[in-house]
């Protein structure tokens, strides 16, 4: 019996020498020490055994129990430490590699260019007013001067917006943010009817023309209207202020010079250009070899439009102007095509 007892010692301990998971743990403990263990028949059998044999064999069978329970519990303390030790691996944090760049978030290049140029007109003394996209032919065009078959009209096709039969005053989407004058100036008369405030305002928006797509022209763009109105302001004073705001915006040793030009809500009218910055004056692809860009139009606000929006024109002067905010940016940051403004290409508004 006592070299059994050696027997199922040295073979369950053998067993155990290749476990390393629980579950083949738990069977070899109900192999080697459960109820129909080779062990507990041992133990079962004691009552069979003769009065000296039994004390002897009972105490060795109790020594072989508690080296297996205790063999037992060394290995499942090894199972759960290799467990432990195999997913502290897994989660190991390498501080040597390098960080994931945060993606971060950035203004659109026309949004910036537009900021930049409100900025500057606010450093001038010029307040935002903001007017609406959706415009009546009135304001859009007759109030500024445009009768209703005038041909300057098709120098702004349009996009008309469903809203009954409105006579010859339909809705649409302003092809110009030059109705903002009218709208500036009936606001400023509200405000005071007998004695009209002077204006000096900058309307920024969207505008919308039912244009051909091409690299120079798109079916919508951001114009930044301007209007100064007050009594004794001059051409000098739109020289002044404009050229003022080239220096600021493409730098102090920029050139500009005014061309006549034709608008019927100004008289007279002019157009401004700030000299090639591409080529300093020289003659380049940009500026068409004139060695001059063309950044804005601009004029005396015309009698007409005045009386309109409230203005009594033997009383009050004003100039106006008008620009595109993405040729602004298009020269700024000279991108060749305009399309790449409303395209939504990931790998162009990234560069800004
Ligand atoms: N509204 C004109 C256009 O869209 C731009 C313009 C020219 C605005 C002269 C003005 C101005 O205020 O005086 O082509």
């Amino acid at each position: 019996m006592l070299t059994r007892l050696d027997q199922i010692q040295e073979d369950a301990l053998q067993a155990m020498q290749t476990i390393s998971d629980e579950e083949t743990l738990q069977s070899w403990r109900a192999t080697h020490t459960g109820r129909s263990s080779d062990l507990m028949q041992v133990f079962s059998a004691l009552g069979e055994l003769s009065k000296e044999e039994r004390p002897k064999v009972g105490q060795k069978a109790n020594l072989v129990k508690v080296a297996l329970e205790s063999a037992y519990n060394e290995r499942f303390k090894m199972i759960k430490q290799a467990v432990l030790e195999r997913s502290l691996q897994g989660d190991q944090l390498d501080v040597t590699l390098p960080g994931r760049p945060a993606v971060r978030g950035r203004l659109h290049p026309a949004t910036q260019t537009m900021r930049r140029i409100l900025d500057i007109m606010a450093e001038m003394g010029f307040q935002v007013f903001t007017s609406s996209e959706i415009e009546t032919d009135e304001f859009n065009f007759q109030f500024l001067n445009f009768p209703p078959d005038h041909p300057a009209r098709e120098m702004q096709d349009s996009f008309y917006v469903e809203a009954g039969d409105r006579g010859d005053n339909p809705l649409l989407m302003r092809t110009q943010t030059s109705p903002g004058q009218i709208r500036a100036m009936r606001a400023a008369v509200e405000s005071n009817p007998g004695n009209p405030p002077p204006i000096r305002i900058v309307s920024p928006g969207m505008c919308f023309r039912f244009e051909q797509i091409t690299p120079r022209s798109e079916v919508q763009f951001n114009q930044i209207e301007g209007l100064a109105v007050g009594e004794g302001i001059t051409f000098s004073d739109l020289k002044g202020t404009l050229s003022d705001y080239a220096r600021r915006m493409f730098g102090q040793e920029v050139r500009t010079r005014f061309r006549a030009q034709y608008f019927p809500f100004t008289e007279p009218s002019a157009e401004m250009d700030v000299e090639c910055f591409v080529c300093s004056g020289k003659g380049c692809p940009v500026c068409k070899q004139t060695g001059w860009l063309e950044i804005l139009g601009c004029g005396m606000v015309h009698p007409i439009v005045l009386q309109n929006g409230g203005y009594d024109p033997e009383r009050y002067t004003g100039f106006a102007f008008g620009m595109g905010s993405e040729r602004a940016a298009l020269l700024r940051y000279k991108i060749e095509d305009i399309r790449y403004f409303w395209g939504n290409d990931i790998r162009f508004l990234e560069q800004f």
